[in-house]
């Protein structure tokens, strides 16, 4: 098979790494891709949201199946476009259709859709620049600290959690007011539930589903879990509080319903889902849905996959995800993510990374790093690579991932050396 994986992230790569292993992979292209997708498939100069260029290379050279790494391109419909375009329809697309999308394209949408299933999640209200007086009476009527929503895409900056009534009321009229442009026209404000959270990934082809290795992503940028929200600084997997029973419980209350209720909605998805889960007091409960992996979780979970992804993937588009087998490799998985100096903050970019090839016990994936005029592999983001590493347990593993984040070397380097420690 011929596949197009889009998007540029440490997940990209993990994913590339994975399809590149698969005997029924022919050709692997990575639209945009980075430096490091290239020695795993073909880089190809496409954005992953440039639907007219994807589709001319789709056409241009006889690609199967295209899969989706970021949000991005689903929530503007490249399902969709495939689906309403003869010459493509027949090509598969590995990511939910546009009113799918809406899981994560819309916060409103995704709690309305948990009501009306019955699926755990934090109480809420939505609110509009119309009822912004009900909602600042609301905030008045909850405990602190108060959690405020931009209902849109915010790459990951549309979360706010503060400490007191005065300031949660001065960002709801802030964001009402377009604090995040059209993303911030609708805010949901809900209760804010305390726990340990863990990210579940699941396949489905909209009938059925596998349950992938679960992960912990760890979000700031400090270490001790300090300092400002970044896009994650590493990942763990498996996840000690993840056993069968809360798993079950998972299953039971969470995806089953999840992926019934698309169905029974006419809701058309095929490919990844992420629940977003907190621990509270035992029970799983919701605290977003994504419609894609997870980055830095697919650094991990990738390696815990045992199976072949091309054939589950397949499994997918065919709809006969069930007539499919998905075996998880026992042993723990990490991964220490290597970001600019100054991230999440300004940063410089363009710094040469060296050292990676010095990396003998772990993976390193790339994440953003591209090439120079010279060929040079230099950095290109705020999280630049992510070293994963394998261990009979998470301390093995980890003694890996740390090891090789010392070798890897490029101006203002930082990592978080307490990945895994709280578990
Ligand atoms: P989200 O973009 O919805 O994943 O939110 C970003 C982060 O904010 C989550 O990963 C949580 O750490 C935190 N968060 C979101 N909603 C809640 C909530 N209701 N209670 C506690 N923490 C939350
Ligand atoms: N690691 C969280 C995310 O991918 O959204």
């Amino acid at each position: 098979m011929k596949i197009l994986l889009l998007g540029s992230g440490g997940r990209e790569h993990a994913l590339a790494w994975k399809i590149a292993q698969s005997p029924l992979t022919e050709k692997l292209y990575i639209a945009p891709g980075n430096a490091g997708t290239a020695s795993v498939g073909e880089n190809v100069a496409i954005k992953a949201d440039d639907f007219d260029a994807i589709a001319g290379f789709v056409l241009d050279n006889g690609i199967n199946m295209v899969v989706v790494g970021p949000e991005d391109p689903l929530v503007k419909g490249i399902n969709d476009y495939f689906k309403n375009d003869a010459r493509l329809a027949s090509i598969p697309v590995i990511g939910p259709t546009k009113a799918a999308a809406q899981m994560e394209g819309s916060k409103d949408f995704a709690k309305q859709f948990m009501m009306r299933h019955g699926i755990p999640t934090a109480a809420y209200r939505t609110f509009t620049p119309e009822t912004l007086e009900e909602g600042l009476e609301f905030l008045g009527t909850l405990k602190a600290p108060y959690v405020l929503k931009a209902d849109g895409l915010c790459a990951g900056k549309g979360v706010l959690i503060v400490p007191t009534v005065e300031e949660a009321r001065r960002e709801l009229k802030e964001m009402l007011g377009g604090m995040f442009g059209g993303a911030s026209s609708r805010v949901v404000i809900e209760e804010f539930m305390s726990g340990i959270e863990c990210s579940v990934f699941v396949l489905t082809d909209g009938k059925h589903y596998k349950i992938l290795p679960e992960a912990k992503d760890y979000k700031r940028v400090g270490e001790h879990d300090t300092g400002l929200n970044t896009g994650g600084m590493g990942s763990v997997s498996p996840v000690p509080f993840a056993d069968k029973v809360w798993m079950g419980k998972v299953e039971e209350r969470i995806i089953r319903p999840t992926v019934e209720g698309l169905a029974e909605e006419g809701l058309e998805y095929r490919g990844f889902i992420f629940f977003g889960l907190i621990n509270v007091d035992g029970d799983p409960k919701v605290i977003e849905y994504n419609v894609r992996m997870g980055d830095p979780e697919t650094e991990t979970v990738m390696l815990r996959l045992k199976s072949d992804l091309v054939d589950l993937l397949l499994g997918v588009a065919d709809g006969n995800l069930d007539t499919k087998t998905l075996e998880m490799d026992e042993r723990s998985a990490v991964c220490v993510m290597l970001v600019s100096g100054g991230y999440p903050g300004h940063y410089e970019k363009g710094f040469p990374i060296s050292g990676t090839e010095k990396v003998e016990d772990s993976i390193v994936f790339h994440a953003g790093t591209a090439f120079d005029a010279q060929g040079r592999t230099v950095t290109a983001g705020g999280r630049v690579i992510a070293v994963s590493s394998y261990g009979r347990d998470k301390a093995e593993a980890l003694a890996k991932s740390f090891n090789g984040a010392r070798m890897i070397e490029f101006e203002g380097k930082n990592f978080r050396s307490d990945i895994g420690a709280d578990l």
